[in-house]
């Protein structure tokens, strides 16, 4: 049981800064991750088509025997992650709750700002799960939809980043936010103009970080956790042709890509 993998999905290239974080906490565990590269963005799309998609995913990598799924994707977890741990047998671990955990635990004032895509907050899924920990707290969002495109092109520290960063936080900047959690996958690349947009005065809160933490913490407690003497082996699946994934994903996972096949899911994950 215990030299199982843990399963990973993401709408593509996003999902691979939670795990490179689950790298940095987990080296010994080995992964499979599933980009599916062939639907992404889920951000637009309707919740109901989100919760299939994730239903999908996750059944092809049960089929692969994995022994905790993480659903890496914001946009996912806000819509579908509660459907998920009721049809699954395995633990299932999301971004939202331990993003808000970590908010509700650093914020001095208790006003908390969200970012994510347009999916995300209008499910007011981490506005929720902050409200469950601390009543009084105050959340204030705001969907980002360019940032994702701008993470993947690596336009991270130019004028078109700085400015958009300008025009989506300057609302939440003069509500006088002392958090801000980076709700979206790909936001953690944009964390230094963030930062500067927000200003010093505002802590960021990564999700990727405290999922990877929360995945560490339920694996020692079901035992699952491999001998730390272990080096993990990674697989990557994706929906559509790789080359894309990998060119853009190095840059997000900071190291190169290797073992990444083809899959489709619907067809019950026949490798092209
Ligand atoms: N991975 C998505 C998220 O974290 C962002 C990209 C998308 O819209 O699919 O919400």
């Amino acid at each position: 049981m215990s030299w199982q993998a843990i399963g990973i999905f993401d709408s593509g290239v996003g999902g691979l800064t939670v795990l490179r974080e689950i790298f940095k906490v987990l080296p010994q565990e080995d992964t499979i991750y599933f980009g599916d590269t062939a639907r992404v963005p889920y951000g637009t799309k309707s919740p109901g088509t989100v919760a299939r998609y994730a239903h999908e995913i996750t059944s092809f990598l049960i089929k692969r025997n994995i022994k905790l799924l993480v659903v890496a994707c914001n946009t996912a977890s806000a819509v579908a992650l509660n459907g998920l741990k009721r049809q699954f047998p395995i633990p299932v671990v999301g971004v939202i709750e331990p993003g808000a955990r970590r908010a509700v635990e650093v914020s001095r004032c208790g006003r908390i700002g969200v970012i994510g895509t347009a999916g995300t907050i209008k499910s007011s899924a981490y506005s929720r799960a902050i409200k469950r920990l601390n009543p009084d707290a105050e959340v204030l969002t705001r969907a980002c939809p360019l940032f994702v495109p701008l993470a993947e092109e690596g336009w991270t520290d130019n004028q078109v980043a700085r400015l958009t960063a300008q025009i989506y936080l300057q609302e939440l900047r003069d509500a006088g936010v002392d958090t801000l959690v980076l709700g979206c996958t790909h936001y953690p690349l944009l964390k230094p103009i963030i930062a500067e947009t927000m200003g010093p005065d505002v802590t960021l809160v990564d999700s990727a970080e405290e999922t990877a933490r929360t995945v560490a913490e339920i694996l020692a407690k079901k035992k699952l956790l491999r001998p730390l003497s272990e080096k993990g082996n990674h697989h990557y699946y994706v929906s559509d042709i790789p080359a894309g994934f990998i060119r853009v994903g190095n840059r997000f996972l900071g190291e190169r890509l290797e073992d990444v096949y083809q899959v489709s899911v619907d067809d019950e994950g026949e490798e092209c």
